[in-house]
């Protein structure tokens, strides 16, 4: 039915007007205030001049220059506790990598709706699965999204899984998951660096050894396509969540829409740096700091007249690895308590299961 043809089909059908299982409740819709305002200081906003602010930048080129890594180190640092979320540039990826993945997901959702609709699934561990909304099982409105979801490790196993059109999916998408997966290693190479100090000490010699290391960390990607939307104001492309992982690193086109929650509880709009990554800090990080770096709330915003396209890369430890907060980071004599209790991808799929499980309130049933 409607559910299953996503929205990519409402919006080639023409319509004038949002169906109402995508109407938002009015406190829940783009334009009302955000309710999350609570204790935290305001983060110390970069102020471009405009008035509007930015999330920092990190240059990748500056951090593997020795005389100005420490530099970039400090703000990594920052914006992890700060923001929860910085962009990338200069990371050595090609623009025919980055911009080949942005063309080839457009034209996955291309597609007739019967080659998309080959790869859907009701199982949410599939290796490749097609789908609408955000947690489709569970949205009580649903989202204005369609997304394909590829799993990327090992990549040699699954990426003759994945979708056999677009003809160069299966290249492209290979190569730029191997790409971010690198990116990944030397900014978790530089986080760490950053939470333990120097590279000599063995949590973070132990912990970059393992993510590393064949089957020592996943990987997972979606595809995102947000068509434009009749009614924009009634409705997101993705709620407020926030990520599970380590590390997301996110490609958007030219549109924007992606939408960060500040500490002071107003969403800041992530400008789109063509061929940079936008990435944030996930629940396990945030864990694993002992909530020195934080996994904020981010949502999407749809409008009326430009569609848009982004890839999500989602990286982590492997499933069945148990996360807690770093020894290193955790002193009862300094009023440093540990703050969150071990978790696994296990407890994490029984918490979503639950009767009141999503991505807004895991982190905080770890506490
Ligand atoms: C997300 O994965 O949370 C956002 C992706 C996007 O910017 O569309
Ligand atoms: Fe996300």
């Amino acid at each position: 039915g409607l559910l299953m043809k996503g929205v990519r089909h409402l919006s080639d059908s023409g319509i004038t007007r949002l169906p109402d299982r995508y109407i938002l409740p009015a406190p829940d819709r783009p334009g009302a205030a955000a309710v999350w305002s609570s204790s935290p200081p305001p983060p110390r906003p970069i102020s471009t001049g405009t008035g509007r602010v930015k999330l920092p930048v990190v240059d990748l080129a500056c951090l593997r220059d020795p005389s100005q890594r420490a530099a970039v180190l400090g703000t990594l640092d920052a914006a992890c506790r700060d923001y929860g979320f910085f962009q990338v540039v200069n990371h050595g990826v090609g623009r025919d990598v980055t911009g080949g993945m942005l063309d080839v997901a457009r034209r996955f959702f291309e597609l007739p709706l019967s080659e998309r609709s080959r790869y859907m699934s009701a199982d949410v561990r599939a290796k490749v699965r097609y789908g609408t909304s955000f947690n489709q099982a569970k949205d009580a409105v649903l989202c204005w999204r369609d997304f394909l979801k590829l799993v990327c490790q090992p990549l040699q196993e699954v990426a003759p899984c994945w979708p056999r059109e677009p003809a160069e999916l299966r290249d492209v998408a290979s190569a730029y998951a191997a790409a971010t997966h690198g990116v990944f290693l030397e900014l978790m190479d530089a986080a760490l660096e950053a939470l333990l100090g120097g590279a000599a000490v063995p949590a973070m010699r132990t912990m970059m050894g393992e993510l590393a290391a064949p089957g020592g960390s996943s990987q997972m990607m979606t595809l995102n396509c947000y068509p434009a939307c009749p009614q924009p104001e009634l409705t997101l492309g993705m709620p407020p969540h926030s990520d599970y992982g380590l590390l997301t690193l996110v490609l958007q086109d030219h549109v924007e829409g992606l939408q960060v929650m500040t500490q002071d509880g107003r969403w800041l709009t992530v400008d789109p740096i063509p061929g940079a990554f936008v990435v944030n800090v996930g629940d396990h990080l945030e864990i694993y700091s002992n909530g020195r770096y934080k996994s904020v709330l981010h949502r999407v915003r749809v409008n009326s007249t430009r569609p848009r396209i982004s890839v999500a890369s989602f990286h982590s430890l492997p499933a069945q690895r148990v996360v807690g907060p770093a020894p290193e980071l955790i002193d009862d004599e300094a009023g440093n308590p540990r703050r969150y209790m071990d978790t696994d991808f296990a407890t994490f799929l029984a918490y979503l299961a639950s009767a009141d499980g999503n991505n807004k309130t895991f982190l905080h049933s770890r506490k």
